[in-house]
């Protein structure tokens, strides 16, 4: 996605002629959600709907962006902090009352100034650029993407007067021959920042929802002699907004086919599309293959080579080159170059798998750092450790991590194997180039190069199994005599 400064102009080295605003509208109280969490802030592909706006109007060269709030504004501002400016508007009065709160904030620069809903994150940088490109080159007061849509119900339609806009009717103040119009508006427009202020203190509500409809500015403007131009969608999938949960989920899966065909168009094979989930902000590397059923979440990298899935969730992951993970969850780790995973593997955070090691099935990791080429193939638990290097864990290892109170440390040097359903309860250390018995639970170090031996030894007595027959014959012969007498 271009993130380029198109606003910027050659002739004065960079720098726009035109102020470029924008103005968000999350001031609505969005009750169709039916949710205690402000509608923008609902997440599409592992990140707010909002950032998504706000993400695109920061890669369309926007240089000031102001957002409404109102109710549960304070979510808004956990997930935009101090990056954008926020205009408050205490009641929602309508979409242009909200513009009208960031006045105090804009009114009096000069250029221009966008306004988009918070709820419509699919609209491209293209398209605020495009709408604002359209603006300033034709000088029109402002600029309204249209789509034409085969079912409008629902949106305000655009009232054509050649080839401007005459007026926006709301679908409830619409009459018949009015709701048969297909071109809808998109909710985001481009308006000269002085023309915008001055039409929005005029708006009046005498209308069926006695709201300040900013869709009313485009009549004031045409009526004051001013241009207002529809810039029409060729995808009308750009402007579809979020009013409920059927919407969020059509959002998100329009939002995860464009970040996945991002990918295949990078160099990433997506085996199946339809089965996997891939987050906004995520990187992945060429050549790296995604079998089906994958989900990889946010803040999770991925390099060159890789083969994820199938079944495999990463969330918060960093995964080098040439690594393999199938059918295994990973949180908050680093897989190295070369390693293994799965299947069946749980790693959690704060873990580490080195170059060309391999965690294999029913093997959680926690809190550890697993050495180069060290391998825990199968049935292990591996918490609160440090493995050295060529380290063999054997089949049901297990680090005994805690006491029922604190969690400590098992340290095992390299070149160390670890026989076969060992514990080794930490604290405790294992030296380099040491053996542990199958079968020991260490509670002592283990010095470098030493063999430690944790079981009891094992005796063996011979003939006892006939002997063991004779008993039992015998009392089985005493029970019968007895109930016979
Ligand atoms: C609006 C448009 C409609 C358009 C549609 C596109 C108006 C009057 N209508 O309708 O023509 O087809 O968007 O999606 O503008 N908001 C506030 N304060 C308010 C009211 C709304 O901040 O007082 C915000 C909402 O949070 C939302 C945005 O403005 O982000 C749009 O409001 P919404 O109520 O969803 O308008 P629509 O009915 O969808
Ligand atoms: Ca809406």
């Amino acid at each position: 996605m271009s993130a380029a400064c198109h606003g910027a102009d050659e002739a004065t080295g960079g720098w726009s002629l035109t102020q470029r605003n924008a103005v968000v509208l999350a001031a609505g109280l969005g009750t169709r959600m039916k949710s205690r969490r402000h509608k923008v802030v609902h997440e599409v592909c592992g990140k707010p709907m909002i950032r998504h706006v706000v993400d695109h109007l920061k890669a369309s060269g926007v240089h000031r962006i102001v957002v409404v709030v109102g109710h549960l504004a304070e979510q808004v501002r956990g997930v935009l902090g101090e990056e954008v400016e926020y205009a408050v508007q205490e009641q929602a009065l309508g979409t242009g009352h909200a513009v009208l709160q960031a006045a105090p904030l804009l009114e009096g620069t000069e250029g221009q100034t966008l306004v988009v809903c918070g709820d419509t994150p699919l609209v491209r940088p293209e398209t605020f650029q495009r709408l604002a490109d359209v603006q300033r080159r034709t000088g029109a007061a402002a600029t309204v993407l249209t789509a034409r849509l085969d079912s409008p119900a629902g949106y305000g339609r655009i009232l054509r007067d050649g080839d401007q806009v005459a007026a926006i009717v709301e679908e409830k103040d619409a009459d018949e021959s009015i709701r048969a119009i297909r071109e809808v508006n998109a909710g985001t427009y481009c308006f000269d920042t002085e023309a915008l202020f001055r039409t929005v203190r005029r708006l009046d509500n005498g209308n069926r929802q006695g709201e300040y409809y900013l869709t009313d500015s485009a009549a004031v403007l045409r009526k004051d002699g001013l241009r207002v131009i529809p810039v029409m969608l060729e995808d009308a999938e750009e402007m579809a907004g979020v009013n409920d949960r059927v919407q969020l989920a059509s959002v998100e899966d329009a939002m995860r086919r464009r970040i996945l065909e991002g990918w295949m168009r990078e160099g990433v094979t997506v085996v199946d599309p339809r089965s996997t989930y891939v987050d906004a902000g995520v990187a992945i590397g060429r050549d790296t293959v995604i079998f089906p059923g994958t989900l990889i979440q946010a803040g999770t990298r991925i390099g060159e080579d890789c083969r994820i899935g199938p079944n495999a969730r990463l969330s918060q992951t960093v995964v080098e080159d040439g690594v393999r993970v199938e059918q295994s969850v990973v949180l908050g780790a680093t897989l190295r170059s070369g390693c293994a995973v799965g299947p069946f593997a749980y790693i959690r955070p704060g873990s580490v798998v080195g170059i060309g090691a391999k965690v294999g099935d029913f093997v959680e990791v926690k809190n550890a750092v697993i050495g180069a080429r060290t391998k825990a193939a199968h049935l292990t638990y591996i918490g609160d450790a440090d493995i050295g290097e060529d380290v063999i864990l054997g089949c049901g290892t297990i680090t005994v991590n805690y006491d029922g109170e604190r969690k400590y440390r098992t340290r095992i040097g390299d070149r160390t194997f670890v026989g076969c359903n060992s514990n080794l309860v930490a604290p405790v250390s294992v030296g380099a180039d040491a053996y542990v018995a199958a079968g020991s639970t260490i509670t002592e170090d283990v010095p470098d190069g030493a063999m430690a031996v944790a079981r009891e030894r094992q005796i063996n007595k011979e003939g006892y199994a006939e002997k063991l027959k004779r008993k039992l014959r015998v009392r089985q012969m005493r029970s019968e005599e007895s109930r016979e007498s």
